[in-house]
């Protein structure tokens, strides 16, 4: 299934903020993969004098069960083998924020893809502390712009590929203790509605990448929430956006919006690295194609996922989405 995609809209990918003339012309493809949640080796004692003894003591009681490093090479495998356009990446790359792991993250990242080649929001345990500016999440910029820069970007962020626009949206903040919240904040939201009516205007396809469930209702419990979900909704309703690709929750899902321009499909997958057999689904991610047919952008998205025997990976479904109002 994914040989047809071919390498042949490579070129398509801009980061400028003109109109690609390709746009016009071209599909799309994205792979969208989430919570990757690279092992945590080599944290300090002097960073774990924090937050951060929370979080280390998860991973050493639980969550080293359930991430895989084996796991996430098959899975960058698959979506390597499926060649597409740009890989779509939603946050929590690291655990708890320790310049070791931001370190392992950025070799990481360069195996994976080029940075014109992966876009990355951060996810909370990416910005675990507020230490996480300083040991290293900067590091992972280039991944969120496309460029060299190692600087935090102002989000969103945002890049064409074909005729997609992909708007990246940080959804992270220094969370209180035992808090694993989300919060978009009205300056970003306010940026984040010009940049939908603009993709709009220009004829993108428009596909929003955030790391927590943007909708109240998705979130798993009131602690691991994004605060200001229901402003975002208006904004999404408001201005309209076509996909939503989100991570945090570690598993599938598939929700619809109706907006001002029509359906946008919330869709999110389970961690990259999760091994089978735990409580949350096995590893997974997600082919988008988009192509835009007789005045609608059809959307068609090819979901993989590893089988039980932990090694080999099939297509669990196929969703034909159309931004179409019912
Ligand atoms: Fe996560
Ligand atoms: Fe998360």
């Amino acid at each position: 299934m994914c040989r047809q995609t071919g390498g042949r809209w490579h070129s398509a990918i801009s980061i400028d903020t003109f109109l690609p003339v390709q746009s016009i012309i071209s599909m799309a493809t994205i792979a969208h993969f989430t919570d990757p949640h690279l092992p945590l080796t080599g944290a300090r004692l002097r960073e774990l004098a924090s937050k951060r003894i929370l979080g280390w003591l998860s991973w050493r009681l639980r969550r080293r069960r359930n991430h895989h490093a084996d796991v996430l090479a098959r899975i960058s495998n698959d979506i390597a083998a499926c060649d597409p356009d740009v890989l779509a990446l939603t946050g929590d790359v690291v655990n708890i924020s320790t310049r070791s792991e931001f370190a392992s993250a950025r070799r990481w990242l360069e195996r994976t893809a080029a940075p014109e080649r992966l876009m990355l929001v951060p996810g909370n345990h990416d910005f675990y502390v507020r230490d996480a500016l300083k040991a290293g999440l900067p590091r992972l910029a280039p991944w969120m712009t496309g460029r060299p820069e190692e600087r935090m970007p102002e989000f969103p962020t945002v890049r064409y590929v074909g005729n997609v626009a992909l708007i990246g949206v940080d959804s992270t903040w220094p969370a209180p203790w035992r808090e694993a919240s989300g919060m978009v904040g009205e300056e970003q939201l306010e940026r984040l509605r010009h940049l939908l009516a603009n993709s709009a205007a220009k004829g993108f396809c428009r596909i929003v990448l955030i790391h927590h469930p943007p909708l109240t209702e998705l979130a798993s419990k009131p602690r691991k929430a994004l605060k200001d979900a229901d402003r975002l909704r208006e904004v999404l309703v408001e201005q309209g956006a076509e996909i939503v690709l989100y991570g945090h929750n570690h598993e599938w899902a598939h929700r619809t919006i109706e907006t001002r321009t029509g359906i946008a499909h919330i869709l999110s997958a389970p961690s990259a690295s999760m091994a089978p057999g735990r409580k949350k689904p096995p590893a997974g991610w997600q082919l988008l194609k988009v192509e835009r047919r007789r005045g609608e952008w059809a959307i068609e998205v090819t979901r993989r996922g590893l089988a039980n025997d932990g090694r080999s990976m099939h297509e669990l479904e196929r969703l034909s989405l159309s931004s179409l109002s019912q």
